[in-house]
């Protein structure tokens, strides 16, 4: 078993991986993505590893070397499919939404004039976020109009290309915390909620972690999120509504966990790093498609 571990930055969570993937004498490589170069017709020299992990934090590099190293059947965790649903937040919420798996209201538009009618039509509050982006950043609640006017004459005159489209999200009036839950494969194995005087409640932005028991409901939702974008390991972050109701926020891909492991318990990179050797092994078909071999045709929607 040798186990390719493509990184870019190693953060806590990769140095935990790496601990872990030499507590269990697996033979592993880390992979610096600014090291790799492709023949496209030379796959024999990969052939060598039975497994990917990604850890890779730059989402389009990732995206990209995975669907190399997939084209030729070498299983990936996750598959580039997953990795572009989940580092794409309208990719995501459209494989919510073909999955049935209830979410926030969501709407998306092109043009300051649209987007500023989309908010209108939704109602105040809202969100606005970038679809590619993470850690909390660059997400703007919008309480009126004169802050929406604001808000999206900004993004369109100092927003790069991304700010040009508009994810505008209902804001959901939650309990001063959500919900983090993480699935390896086919079990949700721990959660954690994040609480904060903000309504970002990113750890990275300060929110703490405390354990969240895994109700059948919680677990549910998980799951289904999970499949929708295509199985793997993933994060999940979920909304509480006033009326109890579960909504999915997001699904992370590549997910830090380093603020989940005390307050849970659970062994999150041991974890990884035992499915990751179970697909090289081939005794997992990993999620809701097969893990090798995979062209990467579908984005989002998926049926
Ligand atoms: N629609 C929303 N309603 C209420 N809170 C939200 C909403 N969207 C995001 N948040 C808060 O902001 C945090 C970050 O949003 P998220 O969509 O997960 O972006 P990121 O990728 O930056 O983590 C969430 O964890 C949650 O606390
Ligand atoms: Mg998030």
């Amino acid at each position: 078993m040798r186990i390719g571990v493509l990184i870019s930055r190693v953060r806590v969570e990769e140095k935990y991986i790496v601990q872990a993937l030499e507590a269990r004498g697996v033979d592993f490589e880390l992979i610096d993505v600014r090291q790799v170069k492709f023949d496209l017709q030379a796959a024999d020299q990969w052939k060598q590893y039975d497994v990917i992990l990604d850890r890779c934090v730059s989402q389009s590099q990732a995206v990209s070397i995975l669907q190399v190293l997939g084209s030729w059947g070498i299983p990936c965790v996750n598959r580039a499919e997953v990795v572009q649903v989940c580092g794409d937040k309208l990719n995501t919420s459209l494989a919510l939404v073909a999955h049935g798996v209830p979410m926030p209201r969501t709407c998306v538009a092109y043009t300051p004039e649209a987007a500023l009618e989309a908010i209108e039509e939704m109602g105040y509050p809202v969100v606005l976020k970038p679809a590619v982006g993470s850690w909390g950043r660059l997400l703007a609640k919008i309480n009126d109009r004169d802050a929406a006017e604001a808000i999206i004459e900004h993004k369109s005159t100092l927003g790069s290309y991304q700010h040009s489209i508009f994810y505008i999200q209902e804001y959901v009036d939650k309990p001063g915390r959500d919900i983090r839950t993480f699935v390896v494969g086919d079990e949700t194995i721990c959660g954690i909620t994040r609480s904060s005087e903000h309504w970002i409640t990113n750890t990275a932005r300060g929110g703490q972690s405390a354990e969240c028991p895994i109700t059948p409901e919680i677990d549910r939702l998980s799951q289904a999120a999970a499949q929708a974008v295509g199985g793997g390991v993933v994060a999940i972050d979920l909304l509480e509504t006033h009326d109890g109701q579960l909504l999915v926020n997001e699904v992370n891909h590549t997910m830090e966990f380093r603020n989940s492991i005390a307050p849970t318990g659970v062994d999150i990179p041991g974890r990884i790093v035992d499915y990751a050797i179970q697909i090289g092994e081939g005794k997992h078909s990993g999620g809701n498609g097969a893990h090798a071999g995979q062209a990467a045709t579908t984005i989002g929607g998926q049926a």
